[in-house]
């Protein structure tokens, strides 16, 4: 099979690295993937987002399934495109793509099939945002309705502030169209979690569990970056709870696609807040896998992903196989100097060679480049997602770290404490 994998991340990295290991695939070309998919393939430079560009290379190649890893060509309808040209494709087209591109649409669809979420008003105007925050305590919840690559969400102490950001954002100065309409929402709290769900429209199956860690340092302090770390499975998410989870966030979230007559083969990425007394609320959806999350729920998948995404498309998920997950896997991030804020690239990376044969160790490449005399240099604010596996969290942990104390580049960090609160 040929299959063409759209993005440039580290979780296209992992996806790439899944798809690797199933006979099924002959040939992966990605799009413009990194130069960690380029080990595992072949690169073709091009904005998955230019929709034409991408049908001339499905044309190009005989491609036979293209995987969507990131939102933004989902948004702007690419799988709609290549499904007219009767290409499979894994990930919805752009109204399944509206429940991660529109917080508005996706908080009223939560309302409308009951999915529980945290009470919520959407506003166009500040008399609006007034009235929705006056009747809410701090902290108070604003969220952009549109895509804003993470920073659309702000969580405010003080009601003053939380106007000016509701202003700044409606006027288009903070975040362009995408801050035209607001969600305002209670603040929940609890813990949060990711649960990635594959669904071919008809059967939902989830992947094991996940927790991303969002701040820049460590015990959860600083501002809140793409993505810092995560683990996999998580230790305190029992199987009533998972249970749950299917019940009352997946399952009504397919029901609901289906009787609004939205077609939706691929992933639901659910953002869930687990309350003190184990109840579970659905903060957000994504429409795609969560990334640093990917890098630790593909390599403790056991099934086979390519013959998953493919079964997804032919609408027979109910006949694969789900095997329970073994292992567990630890993904710390190293990131650039300076990130999230400005950072400066080019720095050579060191060590990757001592990793590069271990089973046990995956280096997952995010913000990385050939400075054209094939020595890796840092090109990104995240650049590598460092993945240790084990049999239990302890091991994954330090299998993780130890892979990152081979490896350096000027100025990076990272956390130091991903997975410490896993048994909370
Ligand atoms: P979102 O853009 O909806 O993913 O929100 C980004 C992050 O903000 C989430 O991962 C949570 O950490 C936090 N967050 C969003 N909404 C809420 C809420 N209603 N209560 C508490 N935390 C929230
Ligand atoms: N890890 C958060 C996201 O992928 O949106």
């Amino acid at each position: 099979m040929k299959i063409l994998l759209l993005g440039n991340g580290a979780r296209e990295h992992a996806m790439a690295w899944a798809l690797r290991r199933s006979s099924l695939v002959t040939s992966l070309t990605i799009a413009p993937g990194n130069s960690g998919t380029a080990m595992l393939g072949e690169n073709v430079p091009l904005d998955p987002t230019n929709v034409p560009a991408v049908l001339d290379l499905v044309s190009e190649k005989k491609i036979d399934l293209v995987v969507v890893g990131p939102e933004a060509p989902l948004v702007m309808g690419v799988s709609d495109a290549c499904r007219e040209k009767g290409i499979p494709v894994f990930g919805p087209g752009k109204k399944g793509a509206f429940l991660e591109g529109s917080k508005a649409f996706s908080k009223n669809f939560m309302k409308r099939h009951a999915i529980p979420t945290a009470p919520f008003d959407i506003c166009t105007d500040i008399g609006e945002v007034k009235k929705a925050l006056e009747k809410r305590r701090a902290p108070y919840v604003v969220k952009a309705d549109g895509l804003a690559a993470g920073k659309g969400a702000f969580i405010i102490h003080d009601l003053q502030e939380a106007l000016l950001t509701a202003e700044e954002l409606l006027s288009g100065k903070k975040l362009g169209k995408a801050g035209e309409t607001l969600v305002i929402e209670d603040c929940l709290s609890g813990m949060e979690l990711t649960v990635l769900a594959i669904t071919d429209g008809e059967n939902i199956k989830a992947l094991s569990p996940s927790q991303d860690h969002k701040r820049v340092f460590d015990d959860d302090l600083g501002p809140n970056t793409g993505g810092m770390g995560a683990y996999s499975p998580v230790p305190w998410v029992d199987e009533p709870l998972m249970e749950d989870i299917r019940k009352r966030v997946l399952e009504p979230t397919l029901s609901g696609l289906r009787e609004e007559g939205i077609p939706y083969c691929g992933v639901i990425y659910a953002g869930l807040m687990i309350d003190e007394n184990n109840q579970p609320s659905l903060i957000e959806y994504n429409v795609r896998l969560g990334d640093p999350e990917a890098q630790v729920v593909l390599p403790v998948f056991q099934g086979d992903f390519a013959k998953t995404l493919v079964a997804c498309c032919e609408r027979r998920l109910d006949q694969i196989a789900w095997p329970e997950t073994e292992r567990t896997a630890v993904d710390v991030v190293m990131a650039s100097g300076g990130y999230p804020g400005s950072y400066e690239k080019g720095f050579p990376i060191r060590g990757l060679e001592k990793l590069a044969d271990r089973e046990d160790i995956l280096v997952f490449h995010a913000g990385v480049s050939d400075d054209g005399h094939g020595r890796l240099v840092t090109n990104g604010g995240r650049v590598l997602s460092v993945v240790g596996l084990g049999q239990d969290l302890k091991s994954a942990v330090e299998k993780a770290y130890s892979g990152v104390r081979e490896i350096f580049f000027e100025g990076m960090h990272y956390r130091r404490d991903i997975a410490s609160r896993a048994s909370l």
